[in-house]
Order: structure tokens, then sequence, then C-alpha cells
């Protein structure tokens, strides 16, 4: 169970076996530099000021909320669909939080000064859909950002770079509900009017597994492909002894890249 290599629990959470793991699994990933790094720069794109009203939709267990509410003295109010981070994201200091479904936000018309999503149109039923509700709670002038991995952009090392190859493009169309996505960000929000649109990206790069493993799960993917019919079993096995090899060798890399994305949007007239 992790955020990369079985991401269908963040489709909802509390339906897992042990949805607090997903709690855990959050707080590992936002502990690492990468993570801390971007979520801070993401943040900036929103431009936000104090006394501003700024909403979190999937916000997970709050912290980058609580974060953005410390850093600039806005007021902030997360939603996710599962209840397990909304009861997290209260504990940890967040009143403003709620229970809902980004698909259909339960808060009238251009109430916002900005919006944001972070590692979640990856995995909704209808991206589009999320992000016209996104941009239709922000008011005119107001911004909003979004973050995702694009993991048609993942490479690794290991001998067998065609078996490397249909591992990877497992983990991006079948793994994930929108896993590619992320490149196309800055289009959806350019064909939505907006304004001044900012991407950039950021490669995370894992060169030790044994230490991001738990978290990544990147090992157990070709099995996961087996599993669901997409690889053979014997290339499952193949795939860990050459990973593990590449492990003990000292060469192993993979690496995918992140796309931030923002926009303002347009006044009437
Ligand atoms: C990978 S986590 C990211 C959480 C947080 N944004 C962060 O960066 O730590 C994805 C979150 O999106 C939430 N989520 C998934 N589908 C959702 C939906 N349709 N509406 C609202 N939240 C959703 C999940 O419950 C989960 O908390």
């Amino acid at each position: 169970m992790n955020d990369h290599g079985d991401s269908h629990g963040f489709t909802s959470v509390d339906t897992q076996p042990r949805p607090a793991e997903w709690v855990h699994v959050l707080d590992r990933l936002r502990a690492e530099p990468f993570f801390v790094a971007y979520k801070e720069r993401l943040q900036e794109f929103l431009r936000a000021e104090a006394g501003g009203l700024f909403l979190e939709v999937g916000a997970g267990a709050g912290d980058a909320a609580v974060a953005l509410r410390s850093r600039y003295g806005a007021e902030v109010v997360a939603v996710d669909s599962s209840l397990t981070m909304i009861a997290q994201a209260r504990d940890r200091g967040l009143p403003h939080a709620a229970v809902a479904d980004g698909h259909r936000l339960p808060f009238a018309a251009a109430q916002f000064d900005g919006a944001w999503v972070d590692r979640v149109l990856q995995h909704v039923a209808d991206p589009a859909r999320v992000l016209d509700e996104l941009l239709r709670v922000v008011r005119p002038g107001g911004r909003v950002a979004l973050a995702d991995p694009d993991y048609d952009t993942q490479v690794l090392d290991i001998d067998d770079q065609e078996l490397a190859r249909r591992v990877l493009r497992f983990r991006a169309d079948a793994a994930l509900r929108n896993g590619s996505l992320a490149h196309r960000h800055a289009g959806l929000l350019a064909a939505r009017g907006l304004h001044d649109i900012t991407t950039e990206a950021r490669t995370l790069v894992v060169r030790d597994p044994l230490a991001a493993d738990n978290v990544m799960g990147l090992r157990t993917w070709a099995h996961t492909a087996a599993a669901r019919g997409y690889l053979d079993p014997m290339d499952a096995d193949k795939f860990v002894t050459q990973f593990d090899d590449a492990v003990r060798t000292g060469r192993f890399t993979y690496a995918v890249t992140f796309f931030l994305t923002a926009g303002m949007l347009p006044f009437p007239g």
C-alpha cells in the first residue's frame, strides 16, 4: 500500500482495510525534501495574502492547508472525500475541514480568493469536472494551482529497458485513473480562459529505493501488473531480480516529473 505503487486507495480511503495507514503514507511523503519544496512553490503560485480565503480540494490530512494559513495569514477551507482524512485535518488544527467530493463542491460561486489541488486530479473519476468546480468557486482575478506527477515521464535503470518500459507503462496507464494528465494541466486551464498561466516541472529522482520503497512501492509494481493480467508473472519475477541487482550494484535510478501549474481567473467582460 502506497501513494505511488497502488494509488487506488486514494480514490476511496475510507473503504480501505486500514484507512489510517493512508494518513501515514501522506505523512511520510510530506517529510521528503522534494515534497516540502514543491508544496511550498505550489503555494507561492496562489499569491495568498493575510485575510484572504482559500480552498484546498483533496486536502488529505490538512498539513498544506495549515501551512498556508500560518505562512500567509490567510483563512483556509479544506475538503476531502475521506472522513478519515478530514478527522485528521481537524485534529491538526483546521476547523474549516469538511467531507466533500471535488466533483460537487458545496460552495457558492466565486467565494474563494484561490483554490488548489495537489496530487488529486490523478485519482478522480472526472478531472475536467473537478477543475470546473474549482474554477466555479474562485472569484474573478483569483488564482488556482494544480500539481501532480506525470507518469509518462518515468525512467528506471534496470538491465532490461523494454521490461522497465512495460512496467512503467502499466503504472502510467492502468494503475492510476489519470496518471499522465499533469503535462496537460496548462492546456486545461487555457481552454477554460484562464490568464497568466504558469507551469513548472520538478523531477523526483530516487536513488535509494530501500529508504523510500515503503512509500514508493516501486519494487511491487511488476507483480501488481502481473496480478492484473498486464504482465507475465515470469517477467514480474525478472523485474524484481533486476531491480534488486540494480540496488545491490549501486546504480539504481528512478525518476518521475511533477508538473506545477497555476492560472488566474479572468474578470468578466
Ligand atoms: C495523494 S492524496 C493527496 C493529499 C494532499 N493533497 C497532499 O498533498 O498531501 C489524494 C487525496 O485526494 C482525496 N480525494 C480523492 N478523490 C477525491 C474526490 N473526488 N474529492 C475530494 N477528495 C478526493 C483522497 O481522499 C486523498 O486524501
